[in-house]
């Protein structure tokens, strides 16, 4: 990531391989579902920006082009985003996005703490 006007590089979004155990979603689990802990591989999103240039919007706009780009070019089905319970700024982002954002409750796996998911309107 850039800035248009001097071209200094302040960030970066990317794509990784997210590994997502949905059945520890509960609003996303059928009610006669037990917990479970399967997962299934999804296109992930990741975002940094030097704390310098934080909150102005860069993350959320770098985010919203990339997206864009997955789904017209990847023909994903939908993309996801994973972070902390306690970055409220990286939820935020994904809120501003447009995705819609989870919790996990329970205390497994201990890695999987909050989701976000947008899926492609297409
Ligand atoms: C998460 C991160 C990428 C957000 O980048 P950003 O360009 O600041 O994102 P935005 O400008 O869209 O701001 C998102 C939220 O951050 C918060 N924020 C954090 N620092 C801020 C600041 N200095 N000024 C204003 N808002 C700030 C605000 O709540 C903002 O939401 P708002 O627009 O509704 O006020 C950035 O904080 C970061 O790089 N954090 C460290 C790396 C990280 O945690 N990445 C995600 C790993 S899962």
């Amino acid at each position: 990531m850039v800035l248009k006007d001097t071209q200094a590089v302040i960030g970066s979004v990317g794509l990784v391989p997210s590994v997502i155990p949905w059945g520890v979603i509960d609003e996303l689990r059928p009610p006669t579902m037990p917990l479970h802990y399967q997962t299934s591989p999804e296109f992930g999103l990741f975002w940094g920006i030097l704390p310098d240039y934080w909150g102005n919007g860069y993350a959320t706009e770098a985010g919203k082009a990339f997206i864009s780009w997955i789904f017209d070019t990847l023909d994903a089905q939908r993309v996801v985003a994973t972070t902390e319970h306690d970055n409220r700024n990286s939820q935020r982002v994904m809120q501003k996005l447009g995705m819609a954002v989870y919790t996990n409750v329970h205390k497994k796996p201990f890695w999987f703490e909050v989701l976000g998911v947008l899926a492609n309107p297409k």
